[in-house]
C-alpha cells in the first residue's frame, strides 16, 4: 500500500478501484495503467467482466489490444466486492440516469458507496489514508449529502479516516484529440487535505489538474459546461427553424458568424441531443434549483423542450419535400443516414434518430437504416431493416442524413446521388434537385 498516494516513488504500490467500468471507466482504467497504478475494476455487470477478462472491449475508444494489455500489467476486472482489498483509492463512475417522474437517480451512486462503505470498514490502512473519488455527473451537494452519509454510516469520519474528493469526468467518446490525458481534470475536496490528495491522484494522470475550492463547485463546473452545450445547441436549433420559415440559409449564416474570432462559438443545428449527458445532466440541475430554491431553472427546460422536438421537426420537413414532390410519408420508403447520437460512436443511447425513425413508423413509412457503426437497430421493439450494398438507386423516395462519421464517406452515398451531401441534410430523392439542410 502506498505511503503517499500518487507520488512518484510509489504509484505502482498505489492501488486503485475503479466502481463503474463504462464509457467513463475504461479511459480512467487506461490513464492509471499507463501512470502505472495497479488497478481493479469493478462492475456489477457480469457479461462486462467477463467480457474484460477475456480481452474483449465494448466500448469504441478503448480497442481489445489495450485490454489485453493491460491484463498482462496490474488490471484485475471483477464482480466480487470482496476483491477490493488494500485499496488506497476508490473512483465511482457509475450511471446516473433519469427516474421515470424526470428527477435524479442516484441508486447506482448509493449502491456504490454502501460497498465502498463495506470495503473501507472491513481494511486497516495502517499507512495510507483511503480517498473516494466521485466522477459521475450529478447536481452540486451529492458528494457531501448522499455519498459522505453513506460512507461515515458505521463509525468511519472524513477526512480523519478517509478523503472525500469530486472530480467530473470529461471524457468525449469517440474524440481522438482530446483524450482523458490531455484534458484538463478539475478536482474539489471535502477539506483541503481531501484536494490535496486528489490533485495527487491525478496528476500522473493528465497533463493539468485544476483545483476549484470545493465539492459543490466541482460538481457544479460539470452541469456548467453541459447546460451551456445544451442550451446552445437549442438556440441554434430554434435559429434554425426560424431561419427556415423566413427564408434564411442557417448554415451560411453559421458560417459567416464564425468568422468572428472572438466572442462566437459555432453549434449547428441537428435532429436533437442524444446519449446520457447533454439531454439528461442539465435536468439533474433544474431539479436541485427546483427543489432547493422552489423556482424553474427556466434556460434549461426551455432547452429541452426545443431540443425534444427536433426529431419530430426533420420529420415535418421531410414530410413538406415529400409533398413538394408529390409523394407522402405513409408509403414512402424512407433511408435513415447515421443513427447513433454523434459521429465516430456506435452509442445509440437517447440517439434523436430513434425519435426520428419513431416518428416516421408512426406516420406509415418504411424505414431503412445505414450506419457502418450500428449492426442492429431496434425502435419501440421493431427491428429496424438495415440498408444493403445491392439497393437499386430508385430504391428510397428520400434519404434523411442525421450522423456524419468520420469513416463513412458519402461517395458510399453515390447509390442515391452524385453530389456530395452534408450531415444533417435532408434530400428528397425524387426530385433530383439537390439537398436540403434542416
Ligand atoms: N459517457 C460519457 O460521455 C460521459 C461523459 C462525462 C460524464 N459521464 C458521466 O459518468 C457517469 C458514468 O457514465 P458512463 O457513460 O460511463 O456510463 P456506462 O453506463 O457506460 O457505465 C457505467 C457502468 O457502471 C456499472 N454500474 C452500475 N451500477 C453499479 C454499481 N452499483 N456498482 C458498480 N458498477 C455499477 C454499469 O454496469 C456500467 O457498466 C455518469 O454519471 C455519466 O453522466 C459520462
Amino acid at each position: 500500500m502506498s505511503e503517499e498516494i500518487g507520488s512518484e516513488s510509489n504509484l505502482a504500490s498505489t492501488r486503485v478501484a475503479v466502481i463503474g467500468l463504462g464509457y467513463v471507466g475504461l479511459p480512467l482504467i487506461r490513464a492509471c495503467i499507463n501512470a502505472g497504478y495497479a488497478v481493479v475494476g469493478f462492475d456489477i455487470d457480469i457479461n462486462k467482466v467477463a467480457s474484460l477478462r477475456r480481452g474483449c472491449s465494448y466500448i469504441d475508444d478503448v480497442s481489445n489490444c489495450e485490454i489485453q494489455d493491460w491484463l498482462t500489467r496490474d488490471f484485475h476486472p471483477t464482480t466480487e466486492s470482496i476483491e477490493l482489498i488494500n485499496i488506497d483509492v476508490f473512483v465511482i463512475c457509475v450511471p446516473t440516469p433519469l427516474t421515470k417522474s424526470g428527477g435524479p437517480d442516484l441508486s447506482a451512486i448509493e449502491a456504490a458507496s454502501h460497498m465502498i462503505e463495506e470495503r473501507l470498514s472491513n481494511t486497516i490502512h495502517e499507512v495510507s489514508k483511503p480517498l473516494v473519488i466521485l466522477e459521475s455527473t450529478t447536481y452540486p451537494g451529492t458528494t457531501e449529502e448522499v455519498v459522505q452519509p453513506i460512507l461515515e454510516k458505521h463509525g468511519l469520519v472524513a477526512p480523519r479516516d478517509f478523503n472525500l474528493a469530486f472530480s467530473p469526468e470529461r471524457i468525449d467518446p469517440g474524440n481522438q484529440l482530446w483524450t482523458f490525458e490531455n484534458t484538463p481534470k478539475v478536482v474539489g475536496g471535502l477539506t483541503q487535505e481531501c484536494a490535496d490528495a486528489v490533485e495527487a491522484f491525478y496528476e500522473p494522470l493528465t497533463t493539468e489538474v485544476v483545483r476549484v475550492k470545493g465539492l459543490k463547485e466541482a460538481e457544479m463546473a460539470k452541469l456548467l459546461e453541459n447546460t451551456y452545450r445544451h442550451v446552445n445547441i437549442a438556440l441554434i436549433n430554434e435559429m434554425a427553424k426560424i431561419s427556415h420559415e423566413l427564408g434564411i440559409d442557417i448554415w451560411d449564416v453559421i458560417s459567416a458568424a464564425e468568422t468572428k474570432p472572438y466572442g462566437f462559438q459555432a453549434f449547428r443545428p441537428g435532429a436533437g441531443v442524444g446519449g446520457h449527458c447533454i439531454p439528461i445532466d442539465p435536468n439533474y440541475l433544474s431539479h436541485r434549483v427546483k427543489t432547493e430554491l422552489g423556482q424553474p431553472f427556466r434556460f434549461v427546460e426551455l432547452a429541452q423542450e426545443i431540443n425534444a422536438s427536433m426529431p419530430a421537426y426533420v420529420v415535418v420537413r421531410l414530410r413538406d419535400l415529400l409533398n413538394a414532390s408529390g409523394l407522402s410519408v405513409n408509403g414512402a420508403r424512407i433511408l435513415v443516414v447515421g443513427v447513433t447520437y454523434k459521429p465516430n460512436i456506435a452509442d445509440l443511447r437517447d440517439s434523436p434518430a430513434i425519435g426520428v425513425v419513431r416518428n416516421l413508423l408512426k406516420n406509415g413509412a418504411e424505414v431503412v437504416y445505414l450506419d457502418p457503426l450500428v449492426t442492429e437497430l431496434t425502435v419501440d421493439g421493431r427491428l429496424i431493416t438495415r440498408h444493403h450494398s445491392s439497393a437499386a438507386p430508385n430504391e428510397y423516395d428520400a434519404a434523411v442524413i442525421l450522423q456524419a462519421h468520420d469513416s463513412f464517406s458519402f461517395r458510399d452515398l453515390s447509390f442515391v446521388s452524385e453530389r456530395w451531401l452534408d450531415a444533417s441534410s435532408v434530400r428528397p430523392l425524387s426530385t433530383g434537385s439537390g439537398y436540403t439542410r434542416i
